[in-house]
């Protein structure tokens, strides 16, 4: 038996969890409010917030797993990609742990334990967790990927965004449809009362990638041009703008997933990063899991944006390999 403390600070969520083997004790998030009013993550800000929450975020993870640092067999953080500052907040934090306690430091790659979140297993072992080999295509605010998951160790990435990752695309449409950041919780929401009346085009990328960029165009001009006629026009089409272009963005990550799927013959499929949390993301892959004999698996709606957890599931399979880095690791902007 393994326990490992995770700790996640790429970007604006100062997070730590606690798992017991694939079992999760607790799984605490402090997500950054005041990048709010700049419309996006200031990085300076960023680091300096999380070096404010991460001893508050650390004491209430330890609280609700009901350990103490003698407990804790490992320290796993994230140690690329992100903001620079943001990850060197998490790594000091996690090497400090790890050198005060004489354990292990394991770093952990964010793209792959948004991944690994699907093996995530609750408590009582209820929930079905996929079968190696299994694809996930991993949508995120900074990344859109498809990956062969064959271990816990060895994820392989077939497919990638060219341009923007669909998190982003969903969040420069929000903006441009004056919405807050982040953007894309609230398309969800005006989607879900609206209809995909409007068309935007899906683009021609070659393989298993992707490419946002020219979807952004489209609705740039879209908006322009029906501006020009009715300056009301966002206002009074709120709704059916938001499900057209959720709709698209949706089409396009489910038709590559589908190809994956056809040339792997894999038939075990996950999703996984924020855009995971996507309702509409969420119904049309169980659906068309179910229509071409899918098995499906999304992770609990805490483990798909930004959270420790996954990081700590991550950690505990290097464990279990000794796979440990030294105290002088330094994280990494890039994978
Ligand atoms: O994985 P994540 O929390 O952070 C990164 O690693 O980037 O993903 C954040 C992204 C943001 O772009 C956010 O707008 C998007 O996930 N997101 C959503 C939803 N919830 C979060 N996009 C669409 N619908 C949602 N419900
Ligand atoms: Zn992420």
């Amino acid at each position: 038996m393994a326990t490992i403390l995770a700790i996640e600070s790429s970007c604006d969520e100062t997070a730590a969890a606690i798992c017991r083997d694939e079992v999760m004790l607790s799984n605490t998030v402090f997500s950054q409010l005041i990048h709010k009013k700049y419309g996006g993550v200031v990085p300076e800000l960023a680091s300096r917030a999380h070096l404010e929450a991460i001893v508050p975020v650390v004491a209430q993870a330890m609280e609700e797993a009901g350990c103490s640092m003698a407990d804790i067999d490992a320290f796993a953080f994230t140690q690329s990609p992100g903001l620079i500052g943001s990850l060197l907040v998490g790594a000091g934090f996690a090497k400090s742990l790890a050198l005060a306690m004489d354990k292990p430091l394991i770093a952990v790659q964010h793209m792959e334990a948004h991944v690994l979140a699907n093996l995530i297993r609750k408590k009582d072992a209820s929930n079905k967790v996929p079968e190696f080999p299994f694809l996930c295509l991993t949508v995120s605010g900074g990344h859109t990927q498809i990956v062969i998951c064959h271990s816990p160790l060895r994820l392989e990435v077939i497919g990638q965004t060219l341009d923007d990752a669909a998190g982003e695309a969903f969040d420069k449409a929000a903006k441009m449809l004056g919405l807050p950041y982040p953007g894309g919780p609230l398309i969800d929401k005006y989607a879900a009362e609206g209809t995909p009346v409007f068309s935007f085009p899906e683009p021609k990328i070659p393989e298993l990638n992707f490419s946002f960029s020219g979807l952004k165009t489209a609705i740039l001009y879209f908006i322009r041009d029906h501006q020009k006629s009715n300056p009301d026009f966002i206002r009074e089409n709120m709704n059916d703008i938001c499900a057209s272009i959720q709709h698209r963005i949706i089409s396009i990550l489910l038709d590559k997933l589908q190809s994956a799927s056809a040339q792997t013959g894999i038939h075990e499929i996950c999703i996984a990063g924020g855009v995971s949390a996507n309702k509409g993301l969420r119904r049309d892959f169980l659906a068309l899991g179910q229509k071409l004999g899918w098995h499906t698996y999304i992770p609990p709606f805490e483990y798909c944006t930004d959270n420790a957890g996954m990081i700590a599931i991550a950690g505990y399979y290097k464990f279990l390999h000794h796979i440990f880095s030294p105290l002088d690791t330094v994280p990494s902007a890039r994978v």
